[in-house]
């Protein structure tokens, strides 16, 4: 991400803290024009960002809006390469289109999309996914990994147990995990991955990952079917959540996870998913495409599928819902 203008002018208001900072100044520092500087405070504060303006010693931050640009997420950012790119959108119907239409024009693994408010989110099985301006996190990642289909799946997991480290960091919440893909507090639901992706038999093309965590969400904008199952960071936690720190935790941790699955293959990452999931040893009945599979989760196949056992034998779960 290279500075712009715009970034460099909001790090320059913050670091005055309580202080003012005179037009003169700033294009003194940024080596350009105070009709510049004016355009980009105006479009500043078109976002939001209150910025009060005092005829003899200049500008000083006054509000700072709740946001997740990539000029919030960049000071947090210790990463190399996962969300190094960023799409940033006020508002779109889903960030999953966009990440795939990004990555078929070529863009490098780690490019994230990513937005305030989705006015149709897409969840799993075709589920509708509520998510509210400025109160989640609402983005899809496109990754290249050089393997085949069949092993795709992994990834799914791979980024369950980067979130549920992140937020167990970042909040102290005891985050578990529901195969294949959910985040559970206290059984309800805070986060859900949607993988979706293009490739033949023997190579995926690539993957767009969409991640979204209800963080700041509260109860009312689900309806009362949800309230019973879902739930936000905020509402286990009694307190609310900055997103941008917690999101460049969660990139760091997929980052940090992807690069050693790519060297060391699964197992690593099967060893934390087993010690974060939440249902191993607990009876569940899984709804297949070839039926009910009823016994007790007893952990993960190398393909990435649950294993069952059944009192038959031991059954491989590929796609499904799972009831606990
Ligand atoms: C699920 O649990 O059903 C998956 C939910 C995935 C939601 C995320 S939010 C960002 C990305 N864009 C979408 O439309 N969906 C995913």
């Amino acid at each position: 991400m290279g500075s712009s203008i715009r970034e460099q002018i909001l790090n320059l208001l913050l670091k005055q803290g309580e202080a003012t900072i005179s037009g003169e100044e700033i294009s003194r520092q940024l080596q350009c024009s105070r009709t510049a500087i004016w355009k980009h405070i105006n479009e500043l504060r078109k976002e939001g960002y209150q910025i009060e303006a005092r005829p003899k010693s200049g500008y000083r931050l006054v509000y700072r809006p709740d946001r997740v640009a990539p000029e919030e997420l960049k000071p947090f950012l210790q990463t190399k390469w996962v969300g190094q790119k960023v799409r940033y959108k006020r508002s779109v119907d889903s960030t999953q289109p966009l990440a795939h239409d990004w990555a078929k024009e070529g863009i490098e693994e780690g490019s994230l999309v990513i937005t305030e408010e989705q006015i149709a989110g897409r969840g799993r099985m075709g589920r509708a996914w509520h998510s509210p301006p400025h109160s989640g996190i609402w983005m899809s990642l496109i990754l290249r990994p050089p393997i085949p289909l069949a092993q795709a799946s992994q990834l799914t997991l791979l980024t369950s147990v980067a979130i549920t480290r992140a937020i167990r960091k970042e909040t102290g919440l005891n985050v578990t995990i529901k195969w294949p893909n959910d985040l559970l507090i206290d059984g309800k639901k805070t986060c859900g991955i949607l993988t979706e992706l293009r490739g033949e038999q023997d190579q995926v093309h690539y993957v767009v990952q969409g991640i979204g965590i209800n963080v700041n969400v509260t109860d009312s904008v689900w309806p009362e079917e949800l309230k019973e199952i879902a739930t936000s960071l905020a509402i286990e936690a009694g307190r609310t959540f900055e997103r941008p720190p917690l999101i460049a935790s969660i990139l760091g941790e997929i980052e940090a996870l992807y690069e050693g699955y790519l060297n060391h293959g699964f197992q690593p990452i099967r060893i934390l998913w087993e010690e974060y999931a939440g249902m191993l040893g607990k009876t569940i009945t899984a709804r297949t495409a070839g039926g009910m599979v009823k016994g007790i989760a007893t952990g993960l196949a190398e393909s990435g599928a649950l294993l069952v056992e059944t009192g038959k034998g031991t059954e491989a779960v590929f796609s499904s819902d799972i009831q606990i």
